[in-house]
């Protein structure tokens, strides 16, 4: 029986694993972690994500050939191919502070593996690291093993969390890069099987190991560019009276251009896009590519820009100020169905209302109160570091009121911010919202998933972005 261990029961380590045993029942899969709550959740009734489709994926193998444990040394030296699934977060610190990726977690990781290894083992670089990680890794690996020989492959990951099973179960492509060695090639060939109990093969793609690492970070880059994109065409609709969503299926019937990825929004989020792009930046700029590195920052430009005009257009529609004024916020995860908050331009939304001095008051479906007022004390970048994490404090202040209930947090609020494009916001009753509300009633709408029209009927002054008043 092959055995595989994953270090890092996250986002990735966790969905990914569990499909990979799913669909492979002669493999055995262990996921391990330092977190002793994540694993402790792994094993209960309560995962320790939200993800559609996920919990029935983990009953069916979980105790079967899936386990999750917090013995890592025991599973890394029993595993033939070890997954290392870990955090990458931009560094907050020293040489690169704000662009370059953390790899102190990797490092941890690689450490251990060699300090634990007897045995042959295939380590597979499954989180998204700077290309020529896999150097660092095999030196680090090399240096202090003890005759045992190692290949490294680099099989980034695609998989966007809210469809995560979805994309896991029929991947548009599964990525391995490895040394053009023969061990290298026989490396790739032992991984590619795995995928092959239920990926076409034409949809297995090999290369070498540097095209995998750069291939992941330049696929973010692209997605992020086309949201910027159709942001930055968002601005100029709002100047011009054109609607978005107009121009979006206008220019995304052009089969080179493709219709998906062109939602005009708040700004994107999530706990890549902004990472990977400053990795990528950084990485540019190492190698003396100036142009090269100001081309990609300019996306993040534009996100941060499109945050910043949403509120400007909250406060300046409120009479140009909104101290002490209710808001609602309603949606506070990066995206629907998910419960993560990586990054989620609410945070930036809502730190922008409260430095106005507006009173929030937050509903979302699927994140916890706890969750959104650590967001909203902590510093950037600081959330994918848990060593600097620390418990809220009783005494703190909360920063933002937080209800579970969409009709209390919009009560007697002056105006409405939707944030996270949650179906239910669709179908709330918004005669009665708007009975409730202060008037003149604003709906601020950063996904454009409300009817303007029909609300606009009912009474509200509607705000969508990059469509006409
Ligand atoms: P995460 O923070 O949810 O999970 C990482 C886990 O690794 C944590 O539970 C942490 O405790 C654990 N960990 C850290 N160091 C460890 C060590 N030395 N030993 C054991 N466990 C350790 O992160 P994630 O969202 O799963 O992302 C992981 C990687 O995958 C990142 O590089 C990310 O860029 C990439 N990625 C993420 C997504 C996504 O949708 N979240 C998609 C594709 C790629
Ligand atoms: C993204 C990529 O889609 C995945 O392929 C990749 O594996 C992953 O990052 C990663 O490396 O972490 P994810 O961040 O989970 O996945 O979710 P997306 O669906 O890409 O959404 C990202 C953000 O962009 C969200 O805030 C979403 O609301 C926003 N978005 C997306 C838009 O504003 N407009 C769109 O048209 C699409």
């Amino acid at each position: 029986m092959v055995k595989i261990c994953c270090i890092g029961a996250g986002y990735v380590g966790g969905p990914t694993m569990a499909v990979i045993a799913l669909k492979c029942p002669a493999v055995e899969v262990v996921v391990v972690d330092i977190s002793v709550a994540r694993i402790t959740a792994w094993n209960s009734e309560q995962l320790p994500i939200y993800e559609p489709g996920l919990d029935d994926v983990v009953k069916q193998c979980r105790g079967r050939n899936l386990f999750f444990s917090t013995d890592i040394e025991k599973h890394i030296a029993r595993a033939d191919i070890i997954f290392v699934s870990v955090n990458t977060p931009t560094k907050t610190r020293g040489l690169g502070a704000g662009k370059a990726a953390d790899l102190t977690y990797w490092e941890n990781a690689a450490r251990m593996i060699a300090d634990v290894a007897k045995g042959d083992k295939i380590v597979v670089e499954k989180s998204t690291v700077p290309v020529k990680t896999a150097e660092a890794i095999e030196k680090i690996l090399i240096h202090n093993s003890r005759g045992v020989n190692f290949q490294i492959l680099s099989n980034p990951e695609f998989l966007a969390e809210g469809t995560a099973i979805q994309d896991l179960f029929s991947p548009d492509r599964v990525l391995i890069g490895g040394r053009e060695t023969p061990e290298g090639k026989k490396a790739v060939q032992a991984l590619k099987q795995v995928y092959a109990n239920w990926v076409p093969e034409d949809r297995i793609i090999t290369t070498n190991l540097w095209s995998a690492e750069l291939s992941k970070l330049a696929a973010n880059a692209f997605l992020a560019q086309r949201i910027s994109s159709v942001n930055a065409i968002s601005a100029l609709c709002e100047a011009t009276g054109a609607d978005v969503a107009e121009v979006a299926y206008a220019i995304g019937k052009d089969t080179r251009i493709g219709p998906r990825f062109l939602s005009a929004s708040v700004g994107f989020g999530g706990s890549c896009f902004q990472k990977d792009i400053l990795n990528l930046v950084y990485i540019c700029e190492c190698h003396g590519l100036p142009e090269v590195a100001n081309y990609w920052k300019d996306v993040i430009k534009i996100n941060d820009y499109q945050k910043s005009r949403f509120v400007n257009r909250v406060v300046s529609s409120m009479f140009n100020t909104v101290s002490e004024k209710k808001i609602a916020v309603l949606g506070f995860a990066f995206k629907k169905d998910t419960g993560d908050t990586r990054e989620t331009p609410a945070i930036d939304v809502c730190k922008g209302l409260l430095g106005d001095k507006a009173k929030v008051c937050v509903y979302d479906p699927q994140v916890t109160e706890e969750q959104i007022q650590r967001d909203l004390a902590l510093n950037k970048f600081d959330w994918d570091h848990p060593l600097h994490l620390q418990p809220m404090g009783a005494t703190e202040v909360k920063p933002v009121a937080v209800t579970r209930d969409a009709y209390e947090a919009t009560k007697g609020a002056h105006a409405v911010c939707i944030l996270t494009e949650w179906d239910e916001f669709k179908k709330l009753d918004y005669v009665r919202i708007y009975e409730g509300m202060q008037k003149p009633a604003f709906i601020f709408d950063g996904r454009n998933v409300v009817d303007a029209q029909q609300l606009r009927e009912i009474g509200f002054i509607v705000y969508s972005i990059g469509k006409p008043l």
